[in-house]
């Protein structure tokens, strides 16, 4: 089988990747650990950096540790499953406790071994604008995703929750109303962007880990936009060309909070918002206004 089928398979009425559903009953029955840390997000949300963040804070700090490998080998995305390319299932049995686990699944499809062991899950979401320009770039430079088509297509396709992953609205608010009943920490990219440090900061709380003042602006630093993109072991420029090809837009594009107002029309905008406020009614979820 070839990454250059680019098509996508509904599993229980959610798109995904076809080699994903083919291999679905290993994501299934994946065997999550009790000390586990599960990154959950939507594509595009910020799970690059966080992933980063958290693995510098499980090294203490320790640059050199964390450039050991590329981010896809230190924080392996558990459902990615290419047959004779990548396997997030197996890269993760090779890991020694405790593994930071990387997905995007919404959360009916999370393995149930995640609930039953009580794992620490930390979920980061961003504003729906800014996720559906970044994914559009990322539909058209990695190669496992079908063609996007026009930006005007794709945003169709992404406000009825035609693309991978499914519904941007679906998977904020399930995971949002979870948080109720487990051990949740929902991050915004937003407030990460505006404040970076408190951010860090609720990550230690929630991890139960002190790490000295010196340690957490080094963390800081490291996982700047500007740096975190000149670092091969974060940016995924060690990725094979037909897989991600850089030259079409690079994986590390812009990093900042609204950039939607350089892509949307005006008229794109007030449908958008319009079926937004529907989609999300009954919600206490709220993202930043002023994005
Ligand atoms: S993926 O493929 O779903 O795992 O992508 P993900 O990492 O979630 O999102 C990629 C976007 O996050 C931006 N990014 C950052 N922003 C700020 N600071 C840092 N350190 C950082 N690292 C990655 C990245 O540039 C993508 O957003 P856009 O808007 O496309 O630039």
């Amino acid at each position: 089988p070839s990454v250059l089928r680019r098509e996508l398979v509904d599993i229980h009425g959610v798109p995904l990747f076809w080699c994903i559903v083919e291999e679905w009953s290993q994501v299934e029955s994946f065997e999550a650990r009790p000390d586990d840390i599960l990154i959950a997000t939507y594509p595009k949300s910020g799970t690059t950096w966080t992933c980063e963040i958290l693995d510098l804070i499980y090294n203490n700090g320790d640059l050199e540790k964390c450039k050991r490998d590329a981010i896809y080998n230190r924080v392996p995305f558990m459902e990615l499953i290419i047959p004779g390319q990548v396997n997030g299932i197996k890269q993760l049995e090779n890991i020694q406790s405790p593994r930071l686990i990387k997905t995007h699944l919404p959360v009916q499809l999370l393995p149930s071994s995640f609930w039953k062991n009580d794992c620490k899950m930390i979920y980061v979401a961003r504003n729906a604008k800014d996720v559906a320009v970044s994914y559009y770039y990322f539909y058209q430079m990695a190669k496992l995703h079908p063609e996007p088509g026009t930006w005007e297509e794709f945003l169709d396709k992404f406000m009825t929750g035609k693309v991978c992953f499914g519904s941007w609205y679906e998977h904020v608010k399930n995971w949002w109303e979870k948080r109720k009943d487990y051990r949740i920490l929902y991050l915004f990219y937003e407030d990460m962007k505006e404040d970076p440090k408190s951010n860090i900061h609720k990550l230690l709380e929630f991890l139960d880990k002190d790490l000295p003042e010196e340690t957490v602006a080094k963390i800081l630093y490291h996982t700047s936009f500007n740096v975190m993109k000149q670092n091969p072991s974060a940016n995924y420029t060690t990725m094979e060309k037909d897989a991600m090809d850089h030259s079409v837009s690079p994986f590390m594009r812009k990093g900042i909070s609204g950039d939607w107002k350089n892509k949307f029309t005006v008229s794109q905008y007030e449908a958008f918002e319009e079926d937004y406020k529907k989609k999300m009614k009954g919600s206490t979820l709220q993202f930043r206004s002023e994005i």
